[in-house]
């Protein structure tokens, strides 16, 4: 977040400490319990949003070597993702011969690719390099047979890629997150921690877990909420969602703004849309993107990026136990397992709706944003 930008919001929160409701608007919005458990709604969520939308998929730092690669998955899609000395390059992880999964290690790194089946091998751009006994072929044209490639970006440091349609991640950003990423400076960061889950929920109880504070001296009353106060500023920047929180440290500045520290005496949000959560802790930042496996299932990455640069033996400790216990203790055993507690009850008949008040407005917000993707995606097709 640039200076500038860092002020207002500084002084915003400062004020929000006398007038903690100054910026809340009263409200009550009831969301659907459908949207959680309809099959055919996740099929448009998977398409509209998943497939046509800028997607998470690696930091940039995951892939440090030349031949360093790792596979994933967005959506159904098989993904192969690797750097060559041209950059990083997103591929579906599928061999040009008969299909095979060309790697099946989670991650690695290797000049060459070779598929297990019949040993068609790729270099890490992508281009076919060797084909056993090709003598036995028509002439094969090696430049049509290199690897599917998928539109990719590194942008802040993090590895985008689009299924369909054109990538473009600083216009999808917007002007307000892809400044005060570029100022957080992501791409100096490392990825040093990361935790690949699967919790049994709706995917959108997970952004929901993260889109709110208001269950913050409740949920987290053992272990968060003791560094933080009630208060908090949030902006639209639709799609997505930027919220930051005050620490308890905010007090000590004595309504002097000037004074205050954006890393020291807050935590910034940003509800990255449609699947990814960034939360900066004061020496680190939770990046978690989450992945649709069906309508009650979600798989969930967290990754654990810090600035890049020399650590001593201590720093680098504190730094693995404030993850363990943020991951573990935090986002597991309270965030994650709060949503697992949601899906459980939906189909019970309890409710027909769930209810937001104002203090949930970046949870209406995201699914506001959900709704008209998905409102603008059947209008586009009703005009086709
Ligand atoms: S399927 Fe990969 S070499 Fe045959
Ligand atoms: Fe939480």
């Amino acid at each position: 977040m640039r200076p500038e930008v860092q002020a207002r919001v500084l002084e915003r929160l400062v004020a929000a400490i006398d007038q903690p409701r100054a910026e809340v608007a009263p409200r009550s919005t009831r969301l659907s319990v459908s949207r959680y458990l309809d099959e055919g709604e996740l099929a448009r969520e998977r398409e509209v949003l998943f497939a046509r939308r800028p997607i998470v998929v690696a930091h940039a730092s995951e892939l440090a070597e030349v031949g360093a690669f790792r596979t994933d998955m967005l959506g159904d899609v098989p993904l192969l993702i690797t750097r060559a000395q041209d950059g990083v390059h997103v591929f579906v992880n599928a061999c040009r011969h008969r299909g095979a999964r060309l790697v099946d290690a989670p991650a690695g790194c290797s000049k060459l690719l070779t598929c297990p089946y019949h040993a068609w091998t790729y270099r890490p751009d992508g281009r076919l390099f060797r084909v056993p006994g090709e003598d036995t072929f028509d002439a094969l044209d090696h430049a049509a047979l290199g690897l599917r490639e998928l539109p990719s970006e590194v942008r802040h440091g993090l590895v985008w890629a689009q299924l369909d349609g054109q990538l473009d991640v600083a216009s999808f950003l917007g002007p307000v997150l892809d400044d005060d990423l570029e100022a957080f400076d992501l791409a100096g960061h490392v990825a040093l921690g990361r935790t690949d889950r699967v919790v049994s929920a709706n995917w959108k109880l997970v952004m929901d877990a993260f889109a709110e504070g208001y269950h913050l001296s409740s949920l987290h009353s053992k272990s968060l909420a003791r560094f933080f106060l009630e208060v908090s500023v949030l902006d639209d920047c639709a799609p997505h969602v930027r919220q930051v929180g005050a620490r308890k440290t905010l007090l000590e500045v004595k309504g002097d703004a000037s004074r205050a520290d954006l890393r020291r005496d807050t935590t910034v949000f940003y509800d990255v849309f449609p699947n990814t959560v960034l939360v900066f802790h004061p020496d680190w930042l939770s990046a978690l993107t989450v992945f649709p496996l069906d309508v009650d299932h979600v798989r969930v990455v967290h990754r654990m990026l810090a600035p890049d640069g020399p650590r001593d033996e201590d720093a680098s400790q504190r730094l693995a136990r404030s993850f363990a216990h943020i991951d573990e203790q935090v986002f597991l055993k309270e965030d994650l397992a709060i949503a697992e507690s949601i899906q459980s009850t939906l189909a019970s008949g309890a409710n027909e709706h769930v209810l937001l008040g104002g203090l949930e407005e970046g949870m209406r917000l995201f699914h506001a944003a959900r709704d008209a993707a998905l409102e603008a995606a059947l209008e586009a097709a009703r005009q086709e």
